[in-house]
């Protein structure tokens, strides 16, 4: 027998018992004529005794020979201990060993196995075996694998049928490039891996099933983040004969009851916001609610003072930072060449300090006298002691740099308190998105997502504006500036769709080549339908606080896609890219 009891298992009670362990050496000390060792496992941690006094010499001088991550199993007597660990559940005792026998030697690990690493982002996914033993990583796949349970059974209540769709199938477009998979049996012909099961769970709903999940991977190749991998987790749903109240209400639903079950905590009822609003307020499609700093449009104060870089711009718009007037020299020039960095890409910044004598000092003195800076601190119900920040430009491009400085103003401040959980519905999405490079219009959701009943008819007008104005029946369920989830109404009439298809730039038979089977099956009956798919891996992140979903991925990508551990991508062999009919000719390498 390996073990009689886990690492994380013995007590006072134990005492005076005969036990066996197994695990991995976390440490030892070597004190001379005794010896501590602590034994790890996935449940905790059991300190060991060798003292020489008690064992033979033999088994002393094996104990010498241990160090970490040696793999050893023990028998011994459960004793007091007699500096206890309060820390420690085990704290209270120790095991004298009787019996030590080394199971597997092991190298000196790269990084230090602990709570915190010394190892680097691909040093840790190159060796994850050694990773996965580190707590932090143990209690995030814990949770996942307990969130899915919690996940499952609650969507088992309330009717909904897992159901497996497939991997091999035909492009799913959800607004990434597919990762494709050459067909042996059919030469020069491709699967696409699923961006998601989107028409197959469409399919389902004409198929009768009414309601649909599954806890489903996803294949996307698109620009790698902290919070993007190329194959993820969703908890993908479609529901039958449904509004889109009677989706948000049971999605709403299915998060509370995951906050209760897995944290404990009770949230409240979710605000909505449309997407213009949020737009218009943050500048985003995400705001993050934890915290203020909303936008506030200084166009009617701020035009017509003579400040060219102001009149020339389609929106002028500020953020009030609460109690910041303080700020030196050298901290508004740091913020200001943060906002010009590329990744932020704006201009230059305006500030204003909201001075505690009720005087103003901003970085426009010169056009703009203490009654202009008056007016915009009082649109921007700023108090004295506040500091203004100000941008200007083109309307989309300034409000994402201004979302860019908020946040970043809410991190300088900490103001995005882990622990504190601020969800948020967004509703109302644009049907459509303007590609400025491709010149075409793209669904901004996906192709299936419904128009909003009052604008079908507009929908082929034609007319620019009056596309970018159409709204569709689609919502994302946002949390702490994070997109869990989105989803939508769905269309389910041939014509409908088929104007849909147009709308997007697709030929009829175009259309039919790759959607034909969905718009088929649309002649046949289909229920109204709908549906929501949550981010699996990032709805693990967020409820722990964190902005990466890696680390709650048993085997993550590295941001160039590769998997480390294993060395993929890789070449394949001539001969298997021959049976693939994808022989590389010398010109073309
Ligand atoms: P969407 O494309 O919005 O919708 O995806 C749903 C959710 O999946 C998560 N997500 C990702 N997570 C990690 N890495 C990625 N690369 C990644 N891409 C997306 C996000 C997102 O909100 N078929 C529709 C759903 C529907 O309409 O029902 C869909 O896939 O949290």
């Amino acid at each position: 027998m390996y073990r009689t009891h886990q690492c994380g298992e013995l007590r006072a009670e134990h005492i005076g018992q005969t036990v066996t362990l197994s695990g991995w050496v976390q440490r030892s000390r070597d004190q001379g004529f005794m010896m501590f060792v602590d034994l790890r496992d996935r449940y905790g941690i059991t300190q060991l005794l060798f003292s020489e006094e008690k064992t033979s010499a033999e088994l002393f001088s094996q104990a010498r020979t241990l160090s970490r991550e040696f793999v050893i199993r023990v028998s011994g007597t459960v004793i007091e201990r007699v500096s206890k660990n309060k820390d420690l559940p085990t704290g209270d005792i120790e095991v004298e060993v009787k019996t030590l026998e080394i199971l597997s030697a092991a190298e000196l690990p790269p990084f230090t196995i602990e709570e915190e690493t010394d190892g680097g982002d691909d040093l840790r996914m190159k060796y994850r075996y050694l990773d996965l033993r580190r707590g932090p990583l143990q209690r995030n796949l814990i949770f996942r694998s307990k969130l899915a349970l919690a996940t499952r059974s609650y969507l088992d209540s309330q009717s909904f049928i897992e159901v497996e769709t497939p991997f091999l199938i035909k492009s799913t477009p959800e607004g990434a490039r597919d990762f494709v998979v050459p067909s042996r049996m059919n030469p020069g012909q491709f699967y696409a891996l699923p961006q998601s099961p989107q028409t197959f769970k469409q399919i389902l709903m004409v198929g009768g099933l009414d309601r649909y999940f599954q806890i489903v991977k996803c294949f996307r190749d698109e620009d790698l983040r902290a919070d993007r991998q190329p194959e993820f987790t969703q908890i993908d749903c479609e529901m039958a004969f449904v509004t889109q109240e009677e989706i948000i209400q049971t999605f709403e639903g299915l998060t509370k009851h995951l906050f209760k079950a897995m944290l404990g905590l009770e949230l409240s009822e979710f605000p909505r916001m449309y997407y213009d609003e949020a737009m218009r307020r943050f500048g985003s499609d995400k705001p993050d609610m934890r915290f203020g700093m909303e936008f506030t449009e200084l166009n009617a104060v701020a035009q017509g003072k003579g400040f060219k870089v102001f009149d020339s711009a389609e929106l002028v718009v500020g953020i009030c930072v609460p109690g910041q007037a303080g700020y030196s020299r050298k901290q508004l020039d740091g913020v200001t060449d943060w906002v010009k960095r590329p990744q932020v890409g704006a201009k230059g910044l305006v500030y204003v300090k909201c001075n505690e004598d009720g005087s103003f000092k901003s970085s426009v003195d010169k056009f703009f006298g203490q009654e202009d800076l008056k007016a915009w601190a009082d649109a921007m119900g700023a108090k004295a002691g506040d500091l203004l920040f100000v941008l200007s430009g083109e309307t989309d491009k300034t409000r994402k740099q201004l979302n860019e400085l908020r946040l970043e103003m809410g991190r300088r401040l900490g103001l995005m308190k882990a622990g504190d959980f601020k969800p948020l519905w967004v509703v109302d999405f644009p049907l459509l998105e303007w590609d400025e490079e491709a010149e075409r219009f793209h669904a901004m959701h996906h192709p299936f997502t419904a128009p909003k009943k009052e604008d079908v008819e507009r929908m082929l007008t034609g007319d620019h504006e009056t596309m970018k104005a159409l709204r569709a029946d689609a919502y994302d369920l946002v949390i702490n500036g994070s997109e869990i989830g989105g989803g939508s109404i769905r269309i389910f009439d041939r014509a409908l769709q088929e104007r849909n298809f147009k709308l997007l730039g697709f030929t009829p038979e175009e259309a039919e080549a790759q959607f034909g089977f969905l718009l088929g099956a649309f002649e046949f009956g289909a229920p109204p339908h709908g549906g929501i798919a949550f981010g699996f891996d990032r709805l693990c992140a967020v409820m722990n606080g964190q902005s990466s979903i890696r680390d709650f991925i048993a085997f993550p990508k590295n941001n160039q896609g590769r998997d480390m551990m294993i060395d993929a991508p890789s070449p394949i062999a001539g001969e298997q890219l021959g049976e693939l009919n994808l022989e590389v000719t010398a010109e073309e390498v």
